[in-house]
């Protein structure tokens, strides 16, 4: 197939049928299935649009929610956007089995976010340096009218310094920036405030050399680059829930809370030893932070990313959350870097994002940076509740019993026959449909 030019200006009705033509085999079907799903209203679809670009359709998933949450004793109805069955019936029950024992806890441990210009010199080292001095509260100046609004807000600029990297790199220094952005995630105003750096000390080191006449761009002051960096450990947040060992105490676990107490605690240790588990563990206290970030409109790419470097920050990938059972006393804990929003980007933008902050009383980015950590908390707890208790599939396939029993089109009747019948029996998609059919065929 020859390869289509101008493709960004056709119409989404011509984008779609350019697909349904060449990849979809002309099935109407298809095209049904994909326009079934732009929004009715086509105010709301055009704001969804223009989120991305050669937007053809939505991509629906459930938005659940998390009811009584109690963190720092303010309860909260908490959203989820995910597609994963049981990850919030987990969060849900985890926050049940907490808000008996005082509920979730958490704190701010710091806000800062880092930005970079990553600058090239191959010149004499203490000339640049000299330079960076005598031209910081100049280079300060340029950016001030950049930081105005955010120093009205109470973040800003916080520090600038001139960071020699040449032992990695030959010739390689960094303009290193940290920042306040309060409730905004702040990428726009960070990216600003470096590019116009980068650019000010450029032209500052240049007129300041003297270069002969056959002098090339590289012997200048390269600006490689100017971005923010999604690694933020600073901007920290730690959650914890505590209890006596006793207070652990549930039928349900099948053994004693002194004995659940040390298993749940050796698979946190597990956690952190093996990289293999680490990871897994993760994933899960990501199923809840994503979960949330998504309803929020926040960016869960630059969370996961942050989250994954701090979990190897010693230089080993490790498991994020710690549980101590110390003197007949239980805790168990996460902290964890997550640079949130509240204000700006999609967080106003998309309805539902806008719907879930109103949802959450409108929190700073702060109290939603507890919220979020939290939610990851909870997650955690219970998937390492049910690992070292009943094992992970007997939740799971509650809800893969449901997900067949959808596709199976399964009435009301045949679901709660098979809820009982399935009980004790083994899940599969072959068990799930014979029940069904033995029963639909006995009618
Ligand atoms: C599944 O999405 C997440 C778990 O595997 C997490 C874990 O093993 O801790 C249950």
């Amino acid at each position: 197939m020859r390869p289509i030019s101008g493709f960004s200006k056709l119409s989404k009705n011509q984008k779609i049928d350019y697909i349904v033509e060449n990849f979809l085999d002309n099935s109407s079907f298809a095209k049904d299935t994909i326009t079934s799903f732009w929004h009715a209203d086509e105010k709301s679809q055009k704001i969804l649009d223009e989120f991305s670009e050669n937007t053809i359709t939505n991509f629906a998933f459930p938005y659940g929610v998390v009811p009584n949450v109690l963190i720092n004793d303010k309860m909260y109805c908490v959203p989820m956007v995910i597609e994963e069955s049981s990850v919030v019936a987990a969060a849900a029950k985890s926050s049940k089995f907490w808000l008996e024992r005082g509920g979730f806890h958490a704190e701010i441990v710091d806000t800062k976010k880092i930005g970079q210009v990553h600058l090239i010199w191959e010149g004499d080292k203490q000339l640049l340096e000299k330079l960076f001095i005598e031209n910081k509260e100049a280079l300060l100046e340029k950016v001030a009218p950049l930081c105005l609004n955010m120093e009205k807000r109470g973040g800003g600029l916080l520090d600038l310094r001139l960071e020699d990297k040449t032992d990695l790199e030959k010739g390689y220094y960094q303009l290193w920036c940290e920042f306040n952005t309060c409730d905004a995630m702040g990428a726009n105003f960070i990216n600003s405030v470096l590019e116009a750096l980068g650019q000010e000390f450029k032209m500052v080191v240049e007129s300041n050399v003297e270069f002969d006449e056959e002098a090339t761009a590289s012997e200048g002051l390269q600006v490689v680059m100017a971005i923010l960096s999604n690694y933020t450990p600073d901007c920290l947040v730690k959650a914890w829930v505590e209890c006596s060992v006793e207070d652990l105490n549930d039928l349900s676990f099948g053994m004693s809370a002194e004995e659940f107490a040390q298993k749940f605690a050796r698979a946190v240790r597990i956690a952190k030893i093996d990289v293999n588990r680490a990871t897994t563990h993760n994933k899960g206290i990501f199923n809840g932070i994503d979960a949330v970030i998504l309803a929020t409109g926040n960016d869960f790419r630059a969370i996961e990313a942050c989250g994954h470097t701090y979990a190897a920050r010693d230089g080993q990938y490790r498991g994020l959350t710690d549980c101590e059972v110390v003197d007949g006393k239980f805790k168990f804990s996460l902290e964890i870097p997550l640079s949130l929003g509240t204000v700006g980007g999609l967080t106003a933008l998309h309805p539902m994002a806008r719907t879930t902050l109103d949802m959450l009383g409108q929190p700073s980015a702060n109290e939603l940076m507890m919220i979020t950590a939290v939610i990851g908390l909870a997650q955690n707890f219970s998937a390492l509740r049910s690992l070292t208790t009943t094992g992970i599939q007997k939740g799971h396939m509650k809800m893969h019993l449901m997900n067949i029993l959808n596709h199976l089109e399964a009435s009301n009747e045949e679901r709660e026959k098979a809820k009982i019948h399935f009980e004790n029996e083994v899940i599969s998609f072959k068990s799930v449909r014979d029940f069904i059919g033995s029963m639909r065929n006995y009618q």
